[in-house]
């Protein structure tokens, strides 16, 4: 059966099949080799698009403006200071007002609940771009990156190592299982990820062939990884834990000794980005030929783009 997801919103990638996954990362290399040839495209014109940032975004604005401007959409920066949201008015009317002005609206947040409500009552796509729980769109940009340096996903081996109950380790948990890549999360077990979300996801994980892994040792962590992922260590809105997680994941840093450690020449680099070179990464890995990082970056624009087009396109 064809692929549809008109009117469908994107908050996290559970609500999303690995056929639809995969469909949207064809999508993005079908709208990179657009972009890339120069071709201006119309698939958003006339579209009307809000995009909300209650927490600072370089990645993630840009993409969606662009993406938006490259097919004909029209973006609204909407920053936390100019509306009412969640302040003056509660998020149903908010969201009511904007479904009725906007053809779809991006929310990057602290809750996914919000996220969820704004769906819920605007009656238009929202996107998720980034809550304290997730960052899908993210996923999509990584598993693009990860697909052009090995021509696949499944049964790749994927270790996140850092703060394992943050919003990219959870992504990336819920991703890998539902496209069948092997994931270890490697952290310090206070650190390790919710149970009941490593429950849901070794589920869905059942079903692909996809081993879910926790791991409190760097070393044998990632042993044969094929890509190691990390994130800063305190996430937007923790900044009171950075001493904390400081003390906590020093032996969690991806220098060249924990490159070597994979036993795989291989192995790519990857950040979703902004990176605190020093702690989670070192320079010297980060300016590695290994690290794919700008390439990852890029591909957000065309990620977002295809999942705007995907739920709200012509
Ligand atoms: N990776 C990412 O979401 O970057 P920004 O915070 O710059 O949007
Ligand atoms: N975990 C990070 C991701 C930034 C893109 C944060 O939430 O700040």
């Amino acid at each position: 059966m064809a692929i549809n997801l008109r009117g469908r919103s994107f908050l996290t990638l559970k609500d999303f099949t690995s056929r639809e996954i995969a469909y949207l990362l064809d999508l993005s290399m079908d709208l990179k080799r657009k972009k890339r040839a120069g071709i201006k495209g119309d698939l958003l014109e006339n579209k009307n698009v809000a995009l909300i940032f209650e927490k600072s975004s370089t990645r993630t604005r840009c993409a969606f403006t662009v993406a938006c401007i490259d097919e004909g959409a029209h973006p609204e920066f909407l920053g936390k200071n100019d509306i009412h949201l969640g302040k003056k008015e509660d998020v149903q009317d908010t969201a009511r007002v904007l479904g009725r002005m906007f053809d779809g609206i991006q929310f990057r947040g602290f809750s996914q609940d919000l996220v969820e409500a704004l769906a819920k009552h605007s009656g238009v796509p929202v996107w998720n771009g980034l809550t304290d729980a997730y960052h899908p769109t993210q996923i999509l940009a990584d598993f693009l990156t990860i697909q052009e340096a090995f021509g696949k996903l499944k049964g790749l081996k994927l270790v996140y190592i850092g703060d394992g109950r943050n919003n990219m380790a959870n992504s990336l948990m819920i991703g890998a299982a539902k496209v069948g890549m092997h994931c270890t999360i490697a952290a310090p077990e206070s650190l390790f990820p919710e149970a009941s979300l490593v429950e849901e996801v070794r589920a869905i994980a059942a079903e692909t062939g996809a081993k879910i892994v926790l791991e409190s040792d760097p070393k044998k962590a990632v042993k044969d990884a094929d890509a190691i992922y990390t994130d800063v260590w305190a996430s937007m809105g923790e900044e009171d834990k950075v001493a904390d997680r400081i003390a906590l994941l020093t032996p969690y840093q991806v220098n060249s000794e924990l490159m070597s450690a994979t036993g795989n020449s291989e192995t790519i680099f990857l950040h979703c980005l902004p990176a605190n070179k020093g702690q989670e990464v070192t320079e010297e890995v980060f300016e590695s030929s290994r690290s794919l990082v700008f390439d990852e970056a890029e591909n957000r624009l065309h990620t977002i783009k295809a999942v705007m087009v995907a739920t709200l396109g012509k």
